[in-house]
């Protein structure tokens, strides 16, 4: 069973709703990605930070990490999922007065981080710094969302679950659970809490929502996305429906045990650390099963990569998601981790996951989405998505390639001992081996943002363009 084989009429879904998040996508897009550029920037010229809290590199960086995780990797979530879920069910959304509300309320909670963050109103906690009344906000806009979702597969008219709404599935009951139980708190203000948490098991909370944040967000999610897409843009059936599955239960039963990584030689026990270790390097295979999956699709079509963009945006996305998940299961060895945690290596590895799969995915799928949302033949121009295409992986290998330089280079010096025991080099001078780093980090920053901003010139003129489909038939084809 595939995702393009039923040919029956279909309802009249909502595409309201995936339109609005599209369209907020990308704007949060880029926003967040400029204020990546801007924490980047200053990381080269500390000026930047003009000497005030609110601009600050320490309060800017958590607004750029949310903006991109929930504003534009949710934003791009929520629209592929509310599309997905309606075409491959055969069945409109169980309600669109909840699709107003999710949509409403997300962006809602996202403006009240923008104001609260440079203000310093935060939990601390990195990925969930938002303050309990937000935290309890998302959390009824989570619920809301949940329901819209699984109501839809409640309501369809085919027999089946395709395998990409098992993804989103489990994207979106393991992030409402771990998003409730990481913060749980005490209230002591409007505006302040503590954690009911403390010490190692604070960390531990918090890590095992982190990595969720990266397992169930990050990855699930958008693997979602890919089961989807991918077979739709390359017009063939997924390569093995039966990998999909044994890689859906393989994913979801390893990740949540991962976390401990993120705590490697801290007070955490150390059996706690092994383990997380230990099921970082099994997951190598189900991540790789994954991407495998989504590569073959393309057996017999590699063709279609000469001349089309969007192709190779998903397929390019999918070689990063490799690279990183090759990459994530080597860091998480505690000898390995000794030399790269708290270094740039960390960043590029992040980067690596985050602009070349999680960005590039969600761009190619937007831009296979959006002419269908307004009923439009194609993009307005292929050739700007194809200068986008390069920008993008222009921008991620010299965003990723510095960060590996960098982080490398810092844990040498950082470990670097004379033969009386004395540390060889200062912290400042690690620091000052890290700023050609930094710069071509910026460059390459600045040119993935760029990409972007074609992205919305090209959307607003395929929105404009008065040219429709010749047979005005938005759904006809699942
Ligand atoms: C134009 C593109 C981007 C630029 C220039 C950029 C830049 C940066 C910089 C300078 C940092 C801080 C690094 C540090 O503290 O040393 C950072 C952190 C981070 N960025 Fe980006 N970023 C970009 C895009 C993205 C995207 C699209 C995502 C996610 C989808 C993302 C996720 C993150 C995360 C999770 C962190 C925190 C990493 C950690 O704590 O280990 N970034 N980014
Ligand atoms: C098999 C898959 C993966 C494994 C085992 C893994 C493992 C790791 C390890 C060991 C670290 C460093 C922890 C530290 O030293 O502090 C890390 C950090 C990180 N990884 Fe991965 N990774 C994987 C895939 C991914 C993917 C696909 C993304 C997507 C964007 C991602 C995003 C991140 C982020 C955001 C951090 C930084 C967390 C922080 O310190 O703020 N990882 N990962």
């Amino acid at each position: 069973m595939n995702a393009t084989d039923d040919t029956r009429p279909s309802p009249a879904y909502n595409y309201a709703v995936v339109r609005q998040f599209t369209l907020m996508t990308l704007l949060w897009g880029i926003l967040g990605m400029a204020m990546g550029v801007f924490i980047a920037a200053q990381l080269v010229w500390p000026e930047l930070n003009f000497g005030l809290p609110w601009t600050s590199f320490g309060r800017i960086r958590p607004i750029h990490t949310n903006l991109v995780i929930f504003a534009f990797g949710g934003g791009a979530l929520f629209a592929t999922s509310l599309y997905v879920v309606q075409r491959t069910s055969r069945a409109a959304l169980v309600s669109d007065g909840l699709a107003r509300f999710v949509f409403w309320g997300w962006q809602a909670a996202i403006v009240a981080l923008l104001v609260s963050y440079p203000l310093g109103i935060t939990t601390s906690k990195e990925y969930a710094e938002m303050e309990w009344p937000i935290a309890l906000w998302v959390a009824i806009v989570w619920l809301a969302y949940t329901y819209l979702f699984f109501g839809t597969i409640a309501r369809r008219t085919v027999k089946h679950i395709y395998v990409g709404n098992w993804f989103y599935g489990a994207f979106i009951i393991v992030t409402g659970m771990v998003h409730v139980v990481n913060h749980l708190s005490v209230p002591v203000s409007l505006l302040k809490s503590y954690s009911i948490y403390s010490g190692a098991t604070d960390a531990m909370i918090q890590w095992w929502y982190g990595h969720s944040v990266v397992g169930f967000i990050l990855s699930v999610g958008f693997l979602g996305m890919m089961y989807y897409f991918v077979p739709k843009q390359a017009a063939r059936p997924i390569y093995s429906y039966r990998l999909s599955i044994v890689h859906f239960w393989a994913i979801i039963a390893l990740y949540i045990w991962a976390g401990p990584h993120h705590l490697h030689y801290t007070a955490l026990p150390d059996w706690a650390q092994t383990l997380g270790m230990a099921m970082s390097i099994i997951l190598l295979a189900p991540s790789w099963g994954g991407m495998i999956n989504g590569m073959m699709t393309l057996s017999g079509a590699w063709h279609k990569l000469r001349t089309d963009p969007i192709l190779r945006f998903l397929v390019v996305s999918l070689a990063f998601y490799g690279m990183s998940t090759f990459e994530g299961p080597m860091m998480a060895i505690k000898t390995v981790n000794a030399l790269s945690h708290y270094t740039d290596w960390t960043i590029g590895h992040v980067h690596a996951g985050a602009l070349g799969w999680v960005a590039m995915i969600s761009i190619g799928t937007l831009y296979h989405m959006i002419p269908k949302l307004y009923d439009r033949e194609q993009m307005y121009s292929v050739g700007l998505i194809n200068t986008h295409f390069w920008l993008a992986t222009l921008g991620s290998v010299l965003y990723i390639a510095s960060m590996w330089v960098n982080g490398i280079t810092q844990g040498l010096m950082w470990r670097a001992v004379n033969e009386d025991g004395t540390l060889t080099y200062s912290f400042v001078e690690a620091l000052e081996a890290s700023h050609p780093g930094f710069i071509v980090r910026l460059v390459g920053g600045a040119i993935f943002a760029s990409g972007m901003l074609l992205m919305a010139w090209n959307t607003w003129m395929t929105i404009r363009s008065s040219e429709r489909t010749a047979h005005k038939s938005v759904g006809v084809h699942a």
